[in-house]
């Protein structure tokens, strides 16, 4: 028993409290982390208060402090396809919220901007984080176009490490409702080691941090159409010389894809994807790498390599919800009927819209439906409304898409 003596004090300790305060992350030594965490310290009073003397003996009785480290990294707040911008899982309120608003991105209770570590990868959590349930609304993109990723601003420099992406095929039934734990994902984007003159070198997240915390993929334009995951992740490896200490912050998206592409290719489920021993994720950046391996399968044949760009947002999107006016990931096939294709909205092409040639439509090949604006108005074997609601045009993009876009002023 540890005795300490101290002034008398007539002080009631509270049993039980909380402290939150600021510290550097104590397992700083350990993984080089010279970021600020929170640390949560709950103390307990296992002090035995003594005012029978003149001196007050306060006995240690046990141990009574915990310590707990909240990790505070970050999440992607939003997509943005084509100017227009689709926020994502807002982890400060819909956690909390009883009906959380429709978004494209999955839902998680990781309220504290955590990590997935190694020892989860057989868990469901690695697919798209923590207890992850389904996005229930999805965004339409066509194959060949960017998806730019934005993520909270100020990840930690010190946390380098690749930036991972993949797709995988919900099959006709759509993403809203598939099970992700038969998802198979295929990797369309990987990049990881980029510079290594000064060790630790340039790596992804660090093209990202200089690109205003974001990242642009390109939806391959091989692709069939059809309902896709979005598995966007960042893995940081500043700990990874310790087996287990790789943080992996995987992110899901519901995408639309369309197209005429026809590539459906095969792919690994969340929990294949990874081992704790990979030579990517077990390893020392801070000694000389003549070359990383980014982790994961191979990369899809198709996967596109581009330059890293921010992405301006023009317009805010709404998700489009269900699988009406999609053609099944699953099928070749693109002969659907659609009837509910009035709710189809996506992505704008900003970069067209000055150029492209402006066609105002008056029939209605829809059923007299009007399509919203940036929905989809046309394009090679489109079945949904041709006309644009006022006061928006159908604006011809290519071939296989037109879309709706707002009438010069
Ligand atoms: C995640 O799910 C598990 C199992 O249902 C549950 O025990 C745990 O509390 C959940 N975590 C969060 C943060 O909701
Ligand atoms: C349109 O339909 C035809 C005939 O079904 C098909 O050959 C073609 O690939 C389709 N185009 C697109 C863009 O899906």
């Amino acid at each position: 028993m540890i005795t300490l003596v101290l002034p008398k004090l007539h002080i009631i300790y509270p049993i039980g409290f909380i402290l939150a305060i600021k510290t550097p992350n104590f397992r700083h030594f350990r993984d080089f982390d010279p970021e600020v965490q929170y640390m949560e310290l709950s103390y307990t009073p296992l002090y035995h208060y003594n005012s029978s003397n003149t001196t007050a003996m306060y006995s240690l009785l046990g141990p009574a402090l915990f310590a707990s480290l909240v990790a505070a990294h970050g999440h992607v707040t939003n997509i943005v396809i084509n100017g227009v911008s689709f926020d994502g899982w807002d982890i400060n309120s819909y956690p909390y919220a009883q009906s959380p608003p429709v978004v494209v991105a999955w839902g998680t209770p990781n309220t504290a901007n955590g990590f997935v570590s190694p020892d989860a990868y057989k868990s469901s959590d690695i697919i798209c984080h923590l207890n992850a349930t389904n996005a229930k609304g999805h965004a339409v993109v066509a194959a060949g176009d960017k998806v730019f990723l934005q993520w909270t601003p100020n990840w930690p420099e010190s946390h380098h490490g690749p930036i991972i992406d993949y797709l995988a095929s919900c099959g006709a039934g759509g993403c809203e409702t598939v099970d992700k734990t038969t998802l198979k994902f295929f990797k369309i984007d990987g990049v990881g080691l980029v510079d290594e003159t000064n060790v630790p070198g340039i790596w992804a997240d660090d093209q990202l941090i200089a690109q205003n915390s974001g990242w642009m993929v390109e939806i391959p334009s091989t692709i069939a159409p059809g309902h896709y995951v979005l598995r966007h992740e960042m893995l940081a490896l500043h700990g990874a010389g310790t087996e287990g200490g790789t943080q992996n912050y995987p992110q899901c998206f519901n995408l639309q894809i369309t197209g005429s592409g026809t590539d459906q290719p095969s792919g690994v489920l969340g929990t294949d994807l990874y081992s704790p021993t990979d030579p990517g994720i077990l390893l020392n950046i801070y000694t000389s790498l003549s070359t990383y391996i980014v982790p994961g399968p191979t990369l899809y044949s198709g996967a596109v390599s581009i330059t890293q760009t921010t992405s301006a947002i023009t317009a805010s999107g709404t998700p489009v919800t269900g699988t009406g006016g999609a053609t099944g990931g699953a099928t070749t096939t693109s002969t659907s009927k659609t009837t509910t294709s009035t709710t189809l909205v996506t992505s704008t092409r900003t970069t067209t819209t000055t150029t492209s040639k402006v066609t105002t439509t008056t029939a209605a090949g829809g059923g007299g439906a009007t399509q919203t604006l940036y929905g989809q108005c046309g394009g090679d074997n489109w079945t949904g409304p041709t006309a644009c609601a006022s006061p928006a045009a159908c604006s011809s993009s290519n071939q296989w898409y037109s879309q709706c876009l707002p009438t010069a002023a």
